[in-house]
């Protein structure tokens, strides 16, 4: 949280675009893309946790399964500590794949039901030949220990446990390799109310024992409120603001991460009573064929002629404060 992160910046990604072919254009059809991350721009510093949010489908998890090259990205770079990742081969890029490690949304699917926890969590150490034998099996069992289980469980299967221990155990997987920067793709959206917050509490002590820097994935923003630095905002493939966390809750300046928070309940019943509800009205249009301009303008009670016709680009407003809305222009003009 604030105050652990410095200034150096860790991961800066430039320009990001991952388009998905899905039609290869046979029969006379033109080729069709999903336009799922289209242009953006965003950096994290050593140690900090940037929350990453947005409606389902907007691109989040295909903005970080591309920053760890899962995905081939369409166009863009991906500076991780100084060195543009995004087009290495496989052979060069191995240092990064343990430097950079995933959490998986769905704890159910993300775990092989094949392997034995120990297994699950060992395979990383034999990959990047970390430990062998018994100093294998410690480290499996501090791990396990590290993240709330114990060694006894380390012979069972990943049926066996609950959704917010299979969580424990993907997060004792990506662990293993002692990485730097860890994606964590909305890791508790799955589990139950009641567990959420041991998850977020965990993943904080964590990155303060080890220095960890995070890319915290979530689809509403009360649950990156806590564990976040700074917060991303993203619509339907585009990064529409991006700034601290009090500055973003205090003053959010898209009118999309205003409908975003109005839509977070307030415990307290005057200050409901006297805040204004903005509804988020309409489907969210296809990011097949999204609308020219402003891609929230369909959705946006502030869309003027100039929305359909010029695309706002991300610019600072106020110190760290990136917004992309042609708003903006009048309410903190451009100087030069
Ligand atoms: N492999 C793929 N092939 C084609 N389209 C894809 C693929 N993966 C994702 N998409 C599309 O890209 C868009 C972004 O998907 P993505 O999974 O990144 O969204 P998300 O923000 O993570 O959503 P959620 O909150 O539901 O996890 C969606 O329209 C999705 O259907
Ligand atoms: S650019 Fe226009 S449509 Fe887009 S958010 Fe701003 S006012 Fe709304
Ligand atoms: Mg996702």
């Amino acid at each position: 949280m604030s105050s652990k992160s410095n200034n150096e910046v860790l991961l800066e990604v430039k320009n990001l675009k991952k388009y998905f072919e899905i039609n290869k254009g046979f029969f006379g059809r033109s080729k069709e893309y999903v336009q799922a991350v289209d242009d953006i721009s965003f950096f994290i510093r050593k140690g900090e946790t940037l929350g990453l949010v947005g409606e389902s489908g907007c691109g989040k998890s295909t903005t970080g399964r591309t920053i760890i090259r899962l995905y081939e990205p369409t166009a863009g770079e991906i500076i991780y500590d100084g060195v543009d990742i995004s087009e290495l081969s496989e052979n060069d890029l191995k240092p990064y794949r343990k430097k950079i490690q995933m959490i998986f949304q769905d704890p159910y699917a993300s775990l092989n039901s094949r392997m034995t926890v120990g297994d699950i969590i060992g395979e990383s150490l034999d990959i990047h030949g970390i430990a062998t034998g018994a100093a294998r099996q410690e480290r499996v069992f501090d791990l396990l220990n590290r993240v709330g289980l114990s060694k006894d469980h380390a012979s069972r299967y990943p049926h066996e446990f609950s959704g917010g221990q299979r969580q424990r155990i993907g997060i004792a997987r990506a662990l293993a390799v002692d990485p730097e920067f860890i994606i964590c793709d909305e890791p508790i959206s799955a589990l139950d109310v009641s567990i959420q917050a041991q998850v977020v509490n965990m993943l904080d002590d964590l990155q303060k024992e080890y220095g960890l820097t995070y890319l915290f994935i979530a689809h509403d923003l009360s649950m990156v409120k806590h564990i976040s630095d700074r917060i991303g905002v993203m619509y339907l493939g585009k990064l529409v603001e991006v700034t601290d966390r009090n500055e973003l809750y205090d003053s959010p300046e898209h009118p999309y991460t205003q409908a975003l928070l109005s839509a977070i309940p307030i415990p307290d019943p005057e200050v409901t009573r006297n805040a204004q509800r903005i509804i988020l009205e309409g489907d969210v249009p296809s990011p097949i064929n999204p609308p020219s301009g402003c891609r929230f303008r369909t959705r946006c009670s502030y869309a003027m002629e100039r929305c359909a016709e010029e695309e706002p680009v991300l610019r600072e407003v106020n110190e760290g404060h990136f917004v992309a809305c042609h708003l903006m222009d009048e309410k903190f003009p451009i100087t030069e």
